[in-house]
């Protein structure tokens, strides 16, 4: 069993929790995945890792209440316990394998979008603990959903805040703040590393392409069960066939297929999509076994 040693809520329907699993935060890169069960009947929940402790042996995870599953989720308390924790799942960031004299010389920018603010933390962090500085754009609908701003601030070199109603920072998308660092500031950045919904990815990877920067995107969204089985987050990486949990998360943004990746996603939630997809894909449907879940929320 797993115990939430803290619970904190962060914005209208998005929480926070500190777990109890010291192999999960003793082994956790950045950029990796872990799934949680709330008991042995239970749904599988993919979460990106927000941070670790090793030393206190805790593991944070952040989610919004979207389903069933995560609105039982919010429920569990400080002393309640989940049956399962299963992780680091998935392959850490390109970065952590990266020489680091090599990393130093890069300008790195981050767009994280909504929910997507949580996992982006551990990355920026980690690069913060190896002297390096990377910029960051947060983007969400309005004030009250901003998440992390502060946390950021302590690990990041500029955090520039983008909210859809212009309640707080720059008014309008994170693209167009991204375009106005780069064309109108001046800006000079290497690599973009974009972590939120698709729809901000796939619009954060076109304007990238156009800019000539290396995008790195994460694909958790698309994820249900997370293990390789159930086929939900297979997606066209540069003409071959990925699966999101076994070989990413994280792909280049500029070789993703988007539309057909947001298209299944769409077609997934239902059982007759998946039985399309099923009759379309035949076997390939599945990465390995078969096993549909019925009214899944899939990955946050
Ligand atoms: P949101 O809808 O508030 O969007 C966040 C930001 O994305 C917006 O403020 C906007 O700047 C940008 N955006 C949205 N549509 C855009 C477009 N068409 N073009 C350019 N920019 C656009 O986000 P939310 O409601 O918090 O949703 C969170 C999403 O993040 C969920 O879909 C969840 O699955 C996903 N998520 C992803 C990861 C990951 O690892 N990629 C992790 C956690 C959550
Ligand atoms: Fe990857 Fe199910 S989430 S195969």
């Amino acid at each position: 069993m797993f115990k939430i040693v803290r619970k904190r809520l962060l914005a209208p329907q998005i929480y926070l929790m500190d777990v109890l699993a010291p192999r999960v935060a003793r082994s956790a890169k950045p950029g990796q995945f872990l799934i949680v069960k709330m008991d042995e009947k239970g749904e599988r929940i993919p979460l990106t890792i927000c941070d670790y402790d090793a030393e206190k042996g805790t593991v944070t995870i952040v989610f919004q209440t979207l389903g069933s599953s995560t609105q039982q989720m919010a429920k569990y308390e400080e002393g309640d316990s989940f049956a399962d924790f299963v992780g680091p799942l998935g392959q850490p960031s390109e970065m952590v394998h990266e020489n680091l004299e090599e990393l130093m010389k890069k300008k790195i920018l981050f767009v994280a979008g909504g929910v997507g603010t949580a996992p982006v933390y551990p990355q920026v962090k980690w690069l913060h603990e190896n002297g390096i500085a990377a910029d960051v754009i947060i983007g969400t609908k309005t004030r009250d959903t901003l998440l992390f701003e502060e946390e950021m601030k302590a690990v990041a070199g500029n955090v520039y805040v983008a909210t859809d109603d212009g309640s707080y920072g720059y008014k309008g998308l994170v693209t167009n703040l991204l375009k106005d660092l780069v064309q109108v500031q001046g800006k000079q950045y290497d690599l973009v590393v974009a972590i939120g919904p698709m729809i901000m990815m796939k619009f954060v990877s076109i304007l990238t392409k156009e800019l000539g920067i290396h995008t790195i995107v994460s694909l958790n969204p698309i994820m249900v069960d997370g293990t390789g089985m159930c086929g939900a987050c297979r997606v066209t990486v540069g003409g071959t066939v990925k699966f999101a949990c076994v070989d990413g998360p994280e792909f280049d943004g500029h070789l993703v297929n988007f539309d057909e990746a947001m298209r299944r996603q769409a077609m997934y939630k239902d059982a007759e999509g998946r039985k399309v997809l099923k009759a379309v894909e035949g076997d390939t449907h599945h990465a390995k076994g078969c096993e549909c879940h019925e009214n899944s929320e899939g990955g946050r």
